[in-house]
Formats: C-alpha cells, structure tokens, sequence
C-alpha cells in the first residue's frame, strides 16, 4: 500500500515523558492501513525515549543543526546525531524558527542539506505573514523560502513541504480553502519547476487544522496532509485528523 497522506504533529515546546508515552500509545492503535504516514517532531530530549515508545508513528526532530560535523556546537543536535539515534524526519524552517531565531535561507539551505546527507527526511515549512498577504506578497515569499531546493534536493528524494500561513498557526484561524487550494498549486507547479518529477512532492497544510476542519482540506488538490501543532496534543483530535486522512 502505498502512503496517501502524512500527518505529523508539531509537539513545540510542550510534553512530559509520562504524557508523551500515554500519547504515542493511543496514536499506535490506530490503523490507518498503510495508507496514512503517521508522526509527531518532538523537543531533542524527547526524541529516544518517544522512539522507544513509537510503534507506527514515525518520530522526527523539530530543528536540525546547521552545522554538519561533529565539534565545538553548544546545545546543537546534528542530521548525524539525529540519524544515530533513528529520529526518522526534522522540520526546517517553522515560522517559529524563522521568527525567533532569525534563521534565514542561507541557514535554512545548510540545515536542508544535512538532514539529506544523514539520511533524515527534512520536512521544510514555507508561509507568508499576514501583512505580505495583505500586500499581495503570499506567493513571492513562498517561491523564495522554495528557491533553494533546486540545489538540495537528490533524485528520486520525497520532498516535503508543509505550507503553514503565519498568520493561521496557532490562532483558530484557519487559511480557507481558496486559499490553500491555490498556494498548493502554486507550491506543486514551482517545487516541480525546480526539482523536475523525478522527486516525489508531497505537499502538507499548517494552521489551526483541527477535527473539524481536516476532512475539507484533505479533499483540496494538492493537500497530501497536514502538519498540526496545537490537536497533535490532545489524542483524541489527533486520531480524528488521522483517521479523516485514511
Ligand atoms: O507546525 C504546526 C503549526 O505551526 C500549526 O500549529 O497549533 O495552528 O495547528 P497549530
């Protein structure tokens, strides 16, 4: 069977050990039949003991180091350390990275390239403020946070790439269907345009998607899932997400 859709969650800064295992628990029992890839980026400390506690729920990283070798790196994770302890995707590039910690594309293009090179699967996240939609400037941002992936990406490579408006994450306020079906065309035609069709694109949406709203963004052309940060922690509208997408 082939994968459908990918819903990963987007823990943040948040989790316990108790509630993170309790969590990974109830999101195993689900069976999507192999037709959904299922996962949750987790805080770095996080990532063993959910690995160990992980059946059928891939677990990534939500940041890589841009760094690549080993060496004098304060609090940075490496893609090589990621690797070694089988964290299976990161996110590049959250809004909340781009915002917080001022990474820009020349980072975002380094961290992209490690995580290929350790073979960890780099989930890039791409979106517009509310001010540069407002400005008519949502799909000029987005083709340049793109831009670079013509040099990262290797043949036959899963790319993904989670569209996540800004001004939708963590807000309520949900990007419409307008809105997503037309950044997503746009996001297929210019990642395709870069990287050519010898990659397999796979595109997910971001921003406020809950239980109730999941179902009509995954019917939108081009939405091959979501990328959910607050209902990733709650099981029960998590599961609901996942089992919309099956
Ligand atoms: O990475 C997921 C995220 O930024 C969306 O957050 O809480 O709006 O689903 P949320």
């Amino acid at each position: 069977m082939t994968i459908q859709k990918w819903v990963l969650g987007n823990w943040k800064m948040n989790g316990r050990l108790a509630t993170n295992e309790a969590l990974l628990s109830q999101l195993g029992q689900i069976d999507t039949d192999e037709k959904v890839a299922v996962g949750v980026a987790v805080p770095s400390v996080y990532l063993l003991p959910s690995l160990q506690a992980a059946q059928n729920v891939l677990v990534g990283a939500e940041d890589v180091s841009r760094f690549a070798a080993d060496g004098a790196y304060t609090g940075e994770v490496s893609a090589a350390i990621l690797a070694d302890i089988g964290a299976q995707f990161t996110l590049i590039g959250h809004s909340e990275r781009r915002q917080y910690f001022a990474e820009d594309e020349a980072v975002l293009a380094q961290k992209y390239a490690n995580a290929v090179a350790a073979g960890v699967l780099p989930v890039l996240c791409v979106g517009e403020t509310l001010e540069q939609r407002e400005a008519n400037q949502a799909q000029a941002v987005v083709a340049e946070q793109l831009s670079w992936l013509k040099d990262a990406v290797l043949l036959n490579q899963t790319v993904l790439v989670a569209y996540e408006p800004v001004w939708a994450i963590g807000t309520g306020v949900v990007a419409s269907i307008e809105q997503i079906a037309q950044m997503h065309a746009f996001i297929q035609e210019h990642v395709l345009s870069l990287v050519g069709n010898a990659a397999n694109i796979r595109l997910l949406y971001g921003g406020s998607v809950n239980a109730d709203n999941c179902a009509a963004i995954f019917a939108v052309a081009h939405v091959d899932g979501a990328l959910v940060g607050g209902a990733s922690l709650k099981a029960d509208s998590f599961a609901n997400i996942i089992t919309a997408a099956i």
